[in-house]
This record gives C-alpha cells, sequence and structure tokens, in this order.
C-alpha cells in the first residue's frame, strides 16, 4: 500500500505528475515521433490533450513491439460457442492478421481518418479487423453484433463510415445470428457505404452483393502479411463507441489514440497484476468497451494471452466458465455481477466440477456487485484464495478509473476501494455541486482532473459532451453516479444518480435494496426503481426473478420485504415487490428505464426496446404490474 499510496501521489500532484505519465506513456508506447508536451489543457473547457507532439500506430505497440521476442507466444486464444472448439494464434499471426486485414482494406480504398464499422461475432478476426483499423489510422466503431439493424444504421450513419466489416453469421449459445442480412438491412439506408468486407464465420450461404461485398475469404489470401504502420497523432481519434444516455440517442464516445492506449494497457497491468504467465479471460464482448479494453488493446499491449469466449454463461451448462478456465489454464477471469449472480441460482455444484486450480485473479466490472455476490465469488469461485478486484469505470473513461489492486489493496465486499493513478476522485453535494471533503460522506462522484483514458468528446456533438459531462459541476467531470465515500476513504458505487431513490426524505441506493434482497435465498436477481408516490415522493418498486423452485405467495412477498426492512431500516421497506421475468439487453444489463416507466404508468413512452434480449417480456411486465398496483 505504501508503494501504491506514493505512485498515486506522484500520478496526481502537479509538481510530479508531468514526469509520471511521461515515463508510462514511454514504457507502454512505442513512439514513431517523441511526445512534446505531456499534457495541455483541461476540463474547463474539454480541450484536454495527452501527448501531444507524439506519432505513435497502436497495433504496433500491441503486436510489433513484442517481436521477435514473443513471435511464438499465444495472443488470443478463441474459445468458440460449440463446447471444445478452440483456436490458438500467436502474437505472430496476430501480427499477419492484422497486416492481411489492413493491406485488404487499403487496396479496397480505404484511408487515414476513414471511419469504419465493425458488426462482428466473438471470433479472432473482429480483434485482427479492430487492429488493422488502427494499422491505418482509421478509427473504428464496433457495434455488438445484437444490435438491430436501425441501430447498426443510425451508428453508420452517425460516424459517416463508408467501410463497414461484418461476418456471414454469428454464434451465441447455439442460436445463429444472421449478421450478414441485417448489415444488408441497414447499409441499404446508408448511402455513403461503398464497400462491405465480409468475413465467414460458418460459411454458410447468406445473400451476396458483388457491388458492394468485399469477400474476405478470397481477398486476404492475397494480401501480402505485412503492412507499414501509418503513424497517428496521440490525440488523434483511435476509435468511436455508442453509448446510451438517460436520453435521446446514443453518444459516440471518442477516444484517442495514445492516451486511451496508456489507459487501457496500464490498468490492465496493475488492476491484474498482469504477469508474463498469465491466461487472461475478459468475458466480456467486444462491442462493449470492457471487451475493447480487456480482450483487446490492455492484454495485446501487455504481451499477455487472452481469451475470446463466443459464447455465453449457461450454453450447453452453468459450468461452462469454469471449463474454460480449467481448460485453458485461466489464471485471470473477468465477468459482471450480472453473470455472477446468475450463475448463483445455479448453487455450487457446477463450479465444484472443476478444478479452477490456475485461477489467482477474479474481476468484476459494470454495475455494483452486491456483498452476496462479491461473496460467492470469492468463496465458491476463488475458494478464498484469489483476489477479487471489482473495478468501475465507464465506456467514457478509457478503462478502470477505481479499483483494488490485487495482493495489495484489502478487499471490502462491494466497494470499488480507491481511485487509479492520475484519477482524483470527488464527492460533490448534487444540489450545490460543492466538494464534500469529510471522509464519510455520500454524494456525486466526480473527477477533479483529466487522465490519459479520459474520452475527449462527443462525436460530432462537442457542446453535448461538455454539456453531459464537465459543464454540470465544473470544472470536473461528472460520473452520472452516486457514491459513499467510507470512514476508510474507500469508494462504494450507489448507482446511477436516477437510481438514486428518494423516499419520505431517505436517500436509498437501489443497490442496497437489491442487495438486500439478493441476500434472501428466494431471490435470483432484483431491479429497484422509484415511482411516483403521493405520500413519499417516491414509492420503492422492487422487481425480482426468484429462484429456481420458489413460488410467489403473500407470505414470502411480505418475507422480503423484512429482509430490506431488517437489513437497512424502515424506510427503505418496498411499496411492491413484483416477481417478474427482468428485461434484460442482450450483454445481460438489465434496462431499469423500462423498469421505471412501467412502474410510474408510462407504459407508452418506453422508448426504444430493440436492444433487448427478449422483446416480449415487456408485455407480461406491463400485465402483472397493472395488476398488482
Ligand atoms: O453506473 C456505473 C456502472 O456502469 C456505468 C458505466 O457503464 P458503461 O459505460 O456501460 O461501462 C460498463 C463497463 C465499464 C457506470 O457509470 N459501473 C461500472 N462499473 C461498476 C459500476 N457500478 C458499480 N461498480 C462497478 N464496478
Amino acid at each position: 500500500m505504501d508503494d501504491y499510496r506514493k505512485m498515486y501521489e506522484k500520478s496526481v500532484n502537479p509538481e510530479t505528475a508531468e514526469a509520471f505519465w511521461g515515463e508510462q506513456a514511454t514504457r507502454f508506447i512505442d513512439w514513431i515521433r517523441p511526445f512534446d508536451t505531456v499534457r495541455m489543457g483541461g476540463f474547463e473547457v474539454g480541450d484536454h490533450a495527452w501527448f501531444v507532439g507524439g506519432q505513435m500506430n497502436v497495433s504496433s505497440s500491441c503486436l510489433d513491439k513484442h517481436l521477435p521476442k514473443l513471435a511464438s507466444k499465444p495472443a488470443i486464444v478463441w474459445e468458440a460457442d460449440e463446447p471444445g472448439t478452440c483456436e490458438t494464434l500467436t502474437y505472430l499471426d496476430v501480427l499477419h492478421g492484422t497486416c492481411r486485414i489492413a493491406n485488404a482494406l487499403k487496396v479496397t480504398g480505404a484511408a487515414k481518418g476513414d471511419f469504419v464499422t465493425i458488426y462482428m461475432p466473438m471470433m479472432p478476426d473482429t480483434a485482427m479487423a479492430m487492429l488493422a483499423c488502427t494499422r491505418i489510422g482509421a478509427p473504428h466503431t464496433v457495434v455488438f453484433a445484437g444490435f438491430t439493424a436501425s441501430s447498426l444504421r443510425d451508428r453508420i450513419l452517425d460516424s459517416q463510415s463508408k467501410w463497414v466489416l461484418t461476418s456471414d453469421v454469428g454464434k451465441r449459445g447455439s442460436k445463429t445470428i444472421k449478421l450478414k442480412e441485417i448489415t444488408d438491412a441497414a447499409v441499404s439506408q446508408c448511402p455513403k457505404v461503398q464497400k462491405i468486407f465480409v468475413f465467414k464465420r460458418t460459411g454458410e450461404e447468406v445473400p451476396t452483393n458483388r457491388d458492394v461485398d468485399v469477400h474476405m475469404d478470397e481477398l486476404l489470401p492475397k494480401m501480402r502479411p505485412y503492412c507499414p504502420p501509418t503513424p497517428v497523432a496521440a490525440e488523434d481519434t483511435l476509435f468511436t463507441l455508442y453509448t446510451s444516455g438517460s436520453t435521446g440517442k446514443p453518444k459516440g464516445v471518442a477516444h484517442a489514440a495514445a492516451g486511451y492506449l496508456l489507459q487501457a494497457a496500464m490498468t490492465c497491468l496493475y488492476s491484474f497484476d498482469l504477469r508474463e504467465t498469465d491466461v487472461f479471460a475478459c468475458v466480456a464482448d467486444v462491442g462493449w468497451i470492457t471487451g475493447h479494453s480487456y480482450i483487446v488493446y490492455g492484454p495485446l499491449c501487455n504481451g499477455a494471452t487472452t481469451v475470446m469466449f463466443e459464447s455465453v454463461p449457461t450454453y450447453p451448462d452453468p459450468g461452462r466458465y469454469w471449463d474454460l478456465v480449467d481448460r485453458h489454464g485461466v489464471t485471470v477471469f473477468y465477468t459482471a455481477p450480472t453473470a455472477i449472480r446468475a450463475l448463483m441460482a445455479h448453487g455450487e455444484a457446477p463450479v465444484k466440477k472443476y478444478s479452477r486450480a490456475s485461477l489467482r485473479i477474479l474481476g468484476t466490472v459494470g454495475e455494483p456487485i452486491n456483498p452476496e455476490a462479491w461473496r460467492w465469488y470469492y468463496e465458491v469461485v476463488g475458494d478464498k484464495r484469489c483476489s477479487i478486484v471489482d473495478t468501475y469505470w465507464q465506456t467514457e473513461t478509457g478503462g478502470h478509473v477505481m479499483t483494488p489492486l490485487p495482493g495489495v489493496t484489502p478487499m471490502k465486499p462491494g466497494s470499488c476501494c480507491l481511485p487509479f493513478f492520475g484519477v482524483v476522485p470527488k464527492v460533490l453535494d448534487s444540489q450545490t455541486g460543492a466538494e464534500l471533503r469529510e471522509t464519510a460522506v455520500d454524494g456525486v462522484l466526480a473527477f477533479g482532473q483529466s487522465w490519459p483514458g479520459a474520452c475527449r468528446t462527443v462525436w460530432g456533438d462537442h457542446e453535448r459532451y461538455m454539456n453531459t459531462y464537465l459543464l454540470p459541476y465544473p470544472p470536473n467531470y461528472f460520473t452520472g453516479d452516486g457514491c459513499r465515500r467510507d470512514e476508510d476513504g474507500y469508494f462504494w458505487i450507489m448507482g446511477r444518480i436516477d437510481d438514486v431513490l428518494n423516499t419520505s426524505g431517505h436517500r436509498i441506493g437501489t443497490a442496497e435494496v437489491e442487495s438486500a434482497l439478493v441476500a434472501h435465498q428466494a431471490v435470483a436477481q432484483a431491479a429497484t426503481v422509484g415511482y411516483p408516490h403521493d405520500i413519499k415522493g417516491q414509492g420503492i418498486c422492487c422487481y425480482l426473478e426468484l429462484t429456481k423452485g420458489y413460488e410467489e405467495s403473500p407470505e414470502l412477498i411480505k418475507e422480503l420485504k423484512g429482509a430490506v426492512r431488517s437489513a437497512i431500516g424502515p424506510f427503505a421497506t418496498p411499496d411492491l415487490i413484483i416477481a417478474v421475468p427482468l428485461p434484460k439487453t442482450r450483454s445481460g444489463k438489465i434496462m431499469r428505464r423500462i423498469l421505471r416507466k412501467v412502474a410510474a404508468g408510462e407504459e407508452s413512452q418506453l422508448g426504444d426496446v430493440t436492444t433487448l434480449a427478449d422483446p416480449t417480456v415487456v408485455d407480461a411486465l406491463i400485465t402483472k404490474v397493472k395488476k398488482v398496483q
């Protein structure tokens, strides 16, 4: 901890920060031209910039940098949807694959600065396609391969992509997703798209349009397996990634090449204590920021072996993750609390069937982890011998901004602990914006100064960037999250501000209520929302999925209300408890917006529900809520 504190101090103190970050940037990035200035600008006007004057190439810092030493080291281990089907690509294989795709893009006409949309499944070609874009200095926009044609169209149009990369189909949990068909439907409304590059996943027959389609299985073997890296400026846009705001259309969050890469690589190294022998499995999808930073850029920049997992945790059975761990000797495993809770509902047997002896570190990301799930992860999955790293960050932050360091930071179940290097967390009063300086306080979470991985703009709409992040509490970056800092200075994320309830003048984190509920064995998953309540201001409505074998009954509902009451206090007693299948996105995130609207009786204003894994749950939800209310 002393070392952490010293390094942290160096990273944020204005007198030492430039030397600190200059050193880190030199350590992780191969500079083609050295930078002149470590940082410039700030959050005041949103012109913060890092490593100005420097030129580099992201793919060469992830691949060429490791050669020839790591040429035959596995870079990507692919675990396909079909259990037992896998493929290993060495660093040299990945460089060759990346360069072939880069050359294919170039001969077809793609050039530096052109946006490329990637709509592909979880296969090695996807990672190489991303790296190929960086090779030629073309920013990529990866669209999660579970999005619909209209969402894909909107992202292609917003980014003005001229080039789209896809595959014949995608596979997930034995289901086939017709990616080429969906791409055709999207592109038919995108007049600027010149070519669709089609990779083969299964090789099945798909619709073809010879004028537009480029068949990669025919073109790639003709391409030279080397392509010189195009130098890009440190601040050039590496990629945009669309993320939902609380209102309006998704924002294209834009990241800068050098700062982002440094954030991804450095957090990957420190948060996961990455070593040469590690096999790192981040089981997210590359279509989300977690996949960008911790499947592709972070691990590869560190010369690690990264696992790409195409399937879902319960296919063909709930032991799939642990089977993956044993077969590939995974040492660091990184997933979301949602997955942990889903697996918890199946009990310990599917975990205990596998040895998991290789595991060293277990990470979690994406939402607050309730202490119950944390303990299950620690005790059942990790056999009480693996560190748990609860990593807090956002699409906008590029990489972790608050996290324990494994083996260093004393853990507290449910807390993301302490800030990462360069990050200055501030707890603010949500009304006045005043910084709350006492140690133990509740407030909104903001960051006081730029860190290298902070997003630089919302693509094409800098005003929206300013309004969303930098102007609500100037001169800070506003996270949109509520948080608590405890007496030890540890941070606890309470969920999005709009997920914090105020009932009878009491502020209650929805996460707290949910944690109390899922601590009950009858509850597999819970989501709490506020709804207008005549007397209390906001009432507490809890939606939940019951553990297999439990039935909803008045007795059980009473018991659950009692569980929340005794865990938090009488003021937190839920007004409504409704057992119903929860509306989730394909990545497993609960769409609280829908739950809030339905609880508030605003089902006519649900907005876009196309990203739901199963849109039919919405009707079931509305019917059930009407019956209960
Ligand atoms: O509310 C926080 C929650 O996820 C939000 C960011 O979502 P997204 O941009 O989709 O990125 C997800 C992957 C980084 C945050 O504003 N969140 C993320 N990690 C945690 C978390 N909440 C609590 N604890 C975390 N570890």
